[in-house]
């Protein structure tokens, strides 16, 4: 299993602990995070799955796509840190992972 941490606005943190070859934002919705919506149900086309990669973290999860950027646009509060975690696979490299989710969706 790979741990994975969603911390809120407020600093409240939820570890979640995913199988490898998930979405991180099926990981989420797997212990019911709050914040994560998914409405689209990871098919990268409604951009309320959107959460921000801690910067240490970065590199292991890697840029996104150029759909997922152009989805990104849809998303609020956009900054250099943010993907959509249905993009995200879950992997063994990803274990420890910590993402931060937006205040809201859109
Ligand atoms: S769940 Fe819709 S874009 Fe990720």
């Amino acid at each position: 299993m790979v741990k994975i941490t969603f911390v809120q606005e407020d600093g409240t943190r939820q570890e979640v602990n995913a199988e490898p070859g998930l979405t991180v934002m099926e990981a989420a919705k797997t212990e019911d995070v709050p914040g994560i919506e998914a409405e689209c149900g990871g098919a990268c086309a409604c951009a309320t799955c959107h959460v921000y990669v801690e910067p240490e973290w970065r590199e292991a999860v890697g840029p996104p796509s150029e759909m997922e950027e152009d989805m990104l646009d849809f998303a609020f509060d956009v900054r250099e840190e943010s993907r959509l975690s249905c993009q995200i696979r879950v992997s063994d490299k990803l274990d420890g992972l910590v993402v931060k989710v937006p205040s809201k969706q859109f």
